[in-house]
This record gives structure tokens, sequence and C-alpha cells, in this order.
């Protein structure tokens, strides 16, 4: 463990009962206060704890180069896309159909993937096509494990179309799926598409969640 690590895992802090609030609340309040990556990322000023989940998948597997434009879907509230425009610094375009604040230096686009008009409007922004492809999409969890693993599970074949349609031959692929169930179709898909395939887990992923990383790189075009 590094000393900052160490630094951020520290103190425990136990959340005072609010009559009104749930147990569900309290339990997610008690969790976000004591996670050592919220509180990082509340000390480095950065977006969201998921910045570093980004940043050890690079560490892991140097997924941006020097120049590299990168395509970020699912994009709110955006500490991918500032990672991305730190650590590659060519064209960053980040998508999604929530409101994001401005980042210096990405453009932002303000659509519903799932709608296929995003394809065009993608399109229309891009320079040329991308060197990676980052997709963090997620949907709101329900809480019923089958229904949570389809829903993301159909974000990430999502995903996977708009990498295949937009990377540019030797490009990166990196999606969030969930543990647990098959996604042999996606798998099959990116076999097909992409020289090397990986997953992984980083350890700003939550431990208890079923998400990991699925990092397909040289794209075969
Ligand atoms: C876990 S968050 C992404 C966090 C982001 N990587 C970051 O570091 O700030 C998942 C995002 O996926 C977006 N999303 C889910 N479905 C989408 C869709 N159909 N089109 C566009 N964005 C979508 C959500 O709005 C949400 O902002």
């Amino acid at each position: 463990m590094s000393k900052k690590e160490k630094i951020f895992r520290t103190t425990k802090e136990v959340l005072k009962t609010a009559k009104r609030r749930k147990s569900s609340s309290t339990r997610w309040l008690q969790r976000q206060i004591n996670d050592p990556y919220v509180r990082q990322a509340q000390a480095e000023g950065k977006r969201s704890r998921a910045a570093y989940k980004i940043i050890q998948i690079d560490e892991k597997y140097k997924i941006f180069n020097e120049g590299s434009s990168v395509l970020d879907l699912g994009a709110a509230p955006g500490s991918w896309t500032e990672v991305a425009i730190e650590r590659a610094g060519g064209f960053v375009l980040a998508v999604d159909i929530l409101d994001m604040d401005n980042i210096n230096r990405a453009v932002i686009l303000k659509a519903d993937l799932q709608e296929e008009d995003s394809f065009g409007l993608i399109n229309k922004l891009a320079v040329e096509k991308f060197d990676v492809v980052l997709s963090d999409m997620a949907a709101s969890t329900t809480g019923h494990k089958s229904t949570d693993h389809i829903r993301t599970q159909a974000l990430a074949e999502l995903a996977s179309q708009y990498a295949i349609d937009f990377l540019k031959p030797g490009g990166t692929f990196c999606t969030k799926v969930f543990q647990g169930g098959t996604h042999n179709d996606l798998l099959l898909n990116l076999k097909n598409n992409f020289k090397k395939i990986k997953h992984y887990k980083p350890d700003a992923s939550r431990k208890g969640s079923p998400e990991t990383y699925l990092i397909a790189r040289d794209f075969k075009g």
C-alpha cells in the first residue's frame, strides 16, 4: 500500500442515524464517508472516485499513449474524461444522456447512446476515428441481480458497437461489464474484432460490486 493510500485508509467515521433516513441510505452514506477513494477524490479535486478505476486500468494496460484521441461513453460527471485529457492529450469527446459541466479541452455531447441518431451525432463531431473508446455506462441499479446484469450487459454490447464503428485499426476498447452470468456474445464479438482481450477489476472498483472491466486491444479494423 502506498503512503498516500495509507493516509486515506486511516480513521473510520460512524454516521449518526437520522430518523427519516432509510437504512439503505445510511449504509450508502457510511460507505461513502469511509471510502479511501472518495476521500482521495475529494482531496485531489476529482469529479468522482471512478477516476481511480481508469487510472489503475491505464497503469496496468497502458491504454493511453501521448496524443491518443478518446471517445468516452457514459462520461458524466466526467472523471474519466479528465483522466483521458491528462494522460492522452488528443481529441476527447465525452457523451452522456445527462448534463455535464464543461471540461477544459473536451467536447461534450448530451445524447442517449441507445438512440440510433447518436452514431450520426458522434460522426459529425469526430475529426477522425479514435485511438481509444471507453465505456463506463451503467443503468441505474434496481437491486434485482439478473435485471441489473442484463441492463449493464446490454449497455456493454451497445458500447462495443460504437467501438467497432469508431476505432482506428490497432485501437483499444475498455468497457464495464458485470461478473456472473454469461456475456458470451459480447466476448465472441470482441474476439472476432480485437487481437487481445483481458478482464480486470481495478482496486478502486468496490469489492462487493459485480462490476469488472473488459480491455480489448489491437482492433483489427
Ligand atoms: C458510472 S457513471 C460514469 C462515470 C464516469 N466514468 C466518470 O468517471 O465520471 C455511468 C454513466 O452512464 C450514463 N448512461 C447510462 N445509460 C446511458 C445512455 N443510454 N446514453 C448515454 N449515457 C448513458 C449515465 O447517465 C451515467 O452518467
